[in-house]
């Protein structure tokens, strides 16, 4: 045996996704602020959106989506290196959220972080996922995107507050000599748009106050109108550098898996890359803007529902604060079968974050939400599987 081996690839071996029950419809937000269903479609795209219930925390959303892409995967909790957790929304400033989905998702071994570029988040982390496979460091990567913007909007303003939910997705990411796997990524960041997307408050530049609260200063901020410009100028190039990493063309990709923002944003990136809409993964409609989740949500949807078999390439690509945007061209080795498997095999109930013994929040459902909750209750009782999945998956699985 000479020690000559093939160089280690990165390639996604699990994914999962998790959205809360209750749904947030364009009807419901019309209630709330001056608004309408007509505008909401016509100018975004999202019908409806998903919102954490009272005992959801980003943690414990993140550590469902997690344990499903880990069973998926056919892996144990503790085969897992390294955990990268990319939101917006963490549960605390300390510790990472990664550090509490690591005891929920019950692994002893693994590093775990958080990573922080936004909506831009999860691809930001899958690129550090594949760096530490392809060097060695690591031969199973847990990458997770996972959000609760409901608790950071102000639903006051319309111009935000219909766009953002709930969720989160996650794959596994693991080494191996065999072709394929992800082939090219792009990363970029422009902070010249650094203050067009922000939290402005609770941070080291302005800690919480009465008058941060006062001002609202700890909700999302947003200049729509520029937001979009950067968008629609970037995805396009961004995702099309990262297919020509690979080494391919735009028409060699069957499936990109864009960030859930805007419909007319995924259409403004069909037209650049001069593909038809078909070979572009929408779900919008189903949970606005879930920001460093929607990728990953998207992608496991996208692989349960069909829409990628082996040997397809696909591209997810993303933009987000920062400016940020990132995308990774993958070669396609799983098998699709697994996802639905993977999913019924964890229940949301199956996990538990630990409380800390002393200390209990106060309600974390914003008084908006709530009061509308009370009125008119928002729960419509869904499963959290991909619609048209067939019932007895869970009866299979827990047969
Ligand atoms: N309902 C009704 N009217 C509204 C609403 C609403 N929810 N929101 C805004 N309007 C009004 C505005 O007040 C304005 O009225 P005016 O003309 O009388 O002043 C009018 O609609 C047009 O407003 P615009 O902001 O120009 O609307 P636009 O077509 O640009 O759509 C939108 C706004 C949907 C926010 C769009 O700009 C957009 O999608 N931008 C990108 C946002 C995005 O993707 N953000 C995610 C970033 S990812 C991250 O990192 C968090």
């Amino acid at each position: 045996m000479t020690n000559q081996s093939a160089p280690l690839r990165a390639h996604v071996t699990g994914w999962g996704r998790y959205v809360p029950e209750q749904i947030l419809t364009n009807a419901d937000l019309e209630k709330m602020v001056d608004t309408n269903d007509e505008w909401i479609v016509s100018r975004t795209g999202i019908r409806e959106r998903r919102v954490a219930a009272a005992h959801e925390t980003t943690a414990s959303m993140a550590s469902v989506a997690a344990l499903r892409a880990i069973r998926t995967a056919g892996l144990d909790p503790d085969d897992i290196d390294l955990i990268l957790l990319a939101t917006l929304t963490p549960d605390y400033w300390m510790p990472s959220t990664a550090a509490l989905v690591k005891e929920a998702i019950g692994n002893q071994r693994a590093a775990a972080m958080d990573v922080a570029a936004a909506c831009s988040g999860f691809v930001y982390a899958f690129s550090t996922a594949q760096a530490y496979v392809t060097s060695g460091l690591a031969k199973h990567v847990l990458v997770i995107g996972a959000e609760l913007l409901t608790r950071f909007l102000d639903y006051t303003d319309r111009s935000t507050c219909i766009l953002f939910g709930d969720g989160a997705g996650a794959v596994v990411v693991s080494a191996s000599e065999e072709p394929g796997g992800s082939l090219g990524i792009e990363l970029t960041t422009e902070p010249q748009g650094a203050y067009m997307i922000w939290l402005p408050a609770g941070g080291a530049k302005s800690p919480p106050s009465r008058e941060t609260v006062a001002r609202g200063e700890h909700y999302i901020r947003m200049e729509g109108r520029e937001t979009y410009r950067f968008a629609t100028r970037t995805l396009a190039s961004t995702a099309l550098e990262s297919v020509r990493k690979a080494g391919l063309e735009a028409s060699d990709v069957s499936l990109f898996i864009p960030h859930q923002a805007n419909i007319r944003i995924i259409e403004a990136v069909a037209k650049g890359l001069d593909l038809p809409m078909d070979r572009m993964f929408v779900n919008l409609d189903r949970y606005g803007n879930t920001s460093a989740a929607s990728v990953p949500i998207a992608l496991a949807e996208a692989v349960n529902s069909g829409r990628v078999a082996i040997g397809d390439n696909i591209c997810i690509v993303a933009f987000g604060a920062g400016f940020t945007s990132g995308a990774a061209t993958i070669e396609w080795t799983a098998d699709p079968a697994r996802g639905i498997a993977g999913d019924a095999a964890v229940r949301a109930s199956d996990i538990h974050v630990r409380l800390p013994l002393d200390w209990d929040s106060v309600d974390p459902i914003p008084p908006a939400l709530a009061e509308l909750m009370a009125r008119d209750p928002l729960n419509v009782p869904l499963d959290d599987v991909v619609p048209g999945e067939p019932e007895s998956a869970h009866r299979e699985v827990h047969a």
